[in-house]
């Protein structure tokens, strides 16, 4: 098989419990479980395509399953589900219950082999104490999380260029990374469409709530020792090729400590 048809096809997200993913990677002996952090438009989605092409670690985005949900026809829309799109439209964050709710109902993403590369979540405390909480259950432990940090002038306009497929929800920019045939995807010739809340006023609305709820994760997982800081200046393979060294050097020495862990657990056995 090779490392294309492993490519998970995020369906199980997406579209939630019912749906199975056609394919699911045969993970590694220790899965990636990544999280990444950082400002609206600072390239996460990027960054997590890049990353799952090479460690096939699911990239699931909170952001995507709210969008993947405003295709769907009104009458399949739930009330919770409504209300989320709404204060997604106006650059606001989704109350953390109705988050954490859309979250559980695909916890099997969470325990998938493959691993995964969370983008958009958690964004507050409450969202990253209700995580911890779920993965420690099942002993999930995180490999990292890495903290992407960009100035707010290239933020709005990495934003205001953003263009999305429509079908496969792959990322370009107008002038940054343009597609090769104008609105339409390289990879599936979807429609590539403007996010509502990349209109200016949504951006403002999204950069504030970002600083007063998310930018304070940073400390709450430097604490828990998982935390990287990346710069996310440059093109997005300079920024990936920072990125993936450091994931690497993390997930070397959690490597060694769970070795060391069973040699122990062996000896006193
Ligand atoms: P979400 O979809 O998560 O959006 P976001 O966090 O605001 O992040 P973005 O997707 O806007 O940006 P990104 O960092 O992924 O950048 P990208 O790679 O696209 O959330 C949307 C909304 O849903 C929220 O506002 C909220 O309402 C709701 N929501 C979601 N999760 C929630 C949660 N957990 N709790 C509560 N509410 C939640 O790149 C941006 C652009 O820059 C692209 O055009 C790209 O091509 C370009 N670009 C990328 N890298 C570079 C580079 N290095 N150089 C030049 N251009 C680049």
């Amino acid at each position: 098989m090779s490392v294309m048809d492993n490519k998970p096809t995020r369906v199980a997200w997406l579209h939630g419990a019912s749906a199975r993913c056609e394919t699911i990677p045969k993970g590694p002996f220790l899965p990636w479980r990544i999280i990444l952090l950082g400002a609206p438009g600072v390239g996460k989605g990027t960054q997590a395509d890049l990353l799952n092409a090479r460690l096939l670690a699911c990239h699931l985005s909170t952001g995507d399953v709210f969008r993947a949900a405003a295709t769907r026809s009104d009458d399949e829309q739930t009330p919770a589900m409504k209300e989320a799109l709404a204060y997604m439209r106006r650059g606001e964050l989704v109350p953390d219950s109705t988050v954490w709710d859309m979250v559980q109902e695909r916890g099997a993403c969470l325990h998938c082999a493959g691993g995964f590369i969370l983008d958009g979540f958690p964004r507050t405390r409450a969202q990253a104490v209700s995580l911890k909480q779920f993965l420690d259950k099942d002993g999930l432990g995180l490999t990292a999380v890495v903290s992407y940090e960009l100035p707010a002038c290239e933020i709005v306009a990495r934003l205001g260029g953003r263009r999305t497929c429509e079908t496969c929800k792959a990322v370009y920019h107008t002038t940054e990374r343009p597609s090769k045939v104008e609105a339409r995807c390289d990879r599936c010739d979807g429609k590539l469409f403007q996010r509502e809340d990349d209109r200016p006023e949504s951006i403002e609305v999204r950069l504030e709530a970002y600083e007063r709820s998310t930018a304070p994760l940073i400390e709450f997982y430097r604490k828990a020792g998982l935390l990287v800081q990346v710069s996310a200046t440059g093109t997005p393979e300079e920024i990936y090729d920072r990125t993936l060294p450091e994931l690497e050097t993390r997930r070397l020495s959690l490597f060694a400590e769970r070795m060391w862990m069973s040699e122990e657990n062996r000896r006193d056995a």
